[in-house]
């Protein structure tokens, strides 16, 4: 059953999602050469905790951190340590926040310093299959117009969709029903009505879709060693418009 929210669900929802931009603007700052991603973390840890939020992922199965870190050709789920993040590298950060009982959960691959045109080139791609996924976001549409549209853009940007991962709906808990693959054909699953919320997140590789689990038990990375990247927003069906929950807010406090 998919969970649909009220109108103040949402709004607690945003404020959730609010704090997430704020972590993933401030990371997006403080990504440099040199920079480790267990300092990011921390950082993160400190300005969730500063808003009163909570990070989701500490302890969510185990998960020893507070944000995902996963460089170049991690996917997603990298737990932060002493890696120090170099000039050229892609570095995928996933943030989730719980709010006054709701979350919100939103990922963005960073540049570091200058990268090379290719690398530049997946980050567009999945960004605008992550766009082109949101768009289908509106009452009366199928789930899988959503993955269908996400897998369409990424391979006509010439990228592959990993499928083993998926995006999810989200609300009181992090992972509620429906499961989004990124790919498939269109028409499928649950009608989407409003006051469902969904993240949505294409994880898209240069190369091939095959995944590799580290012995960590979390990291996961591409089989082939190909780059890849990972956008996901928190986003509410409404009446109009889709909603984006996690979009970035103009000024940062830290
Ligand atoms: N955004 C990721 C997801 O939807 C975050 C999970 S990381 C975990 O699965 F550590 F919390 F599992
Ligand atoms: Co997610």
């Amino acid at each position: 059953m998919i969970i649909r929210k009220s109108e103040q669900e949402v709004e607690r929802m945003a404020r959730a999602g609010a704090v997430v931009a704020d972590v993933l603007a401030l990371l997006g700052e403080r990504a440099r050469p040199g920079v480790t991603t267990e300092e990011l973390d921390a950082l993160a840890d400190e300005y969730i905790r500063s808003q009163g939020g909570k990070p989701t992922f500490k302890g969510y199965r185990g998960y020893p951190a507070s944000i995902c870190t996963s460089p170049n050709d991690m996917i997603v789920h990298g737990i932060p340590g002493p890696y120090a993040l170099a000039e050229g590298d892609v570095l995928s950060v996933d943030v989730g926040v719980t709010l006054d009982g709701f979350v919100a959960d939103s990922a963005y691959t960073f540049p570091v310093g200058e990268i090379s045109p290719d690398a530049e080139r997946l980050l567009d791609g999945c960004r605008s299959a992550l766009a082109a996924g949101i768009e289908q976001c509106r009452a009366g549409n199928h789930v899988s117009d959503i993955s269908h549209a996400i897998q369409a853009v990424t391979e006509e940007h010439g990228f592959s969709v990993v499928r083993s991962l998926v995006g999810h709906g989200v609300g009181r808990a992090m992972h509620e029903e429906p499961q989004i693959p990124n790919y498939g054909e269109p028409g499928r699953g649950a009608v989407l009505a409003r006051g469902m919320t969904f993240a949505i997140e294409p994880m898209i590789t240069a190369g091939g879709a095959d995944v590799v689990v580290h012995d960590d038990g979390w990291s996961i990375s591409t089989e082939d060693g190909s780059l890849s990247a990972h956008f996901e927003h928190t986003v509410a069906i409404t009446e109009d418009e889709p909603r984006i929950l996690t979009a970035a807010r103009t000024a940062v406090r830290t």
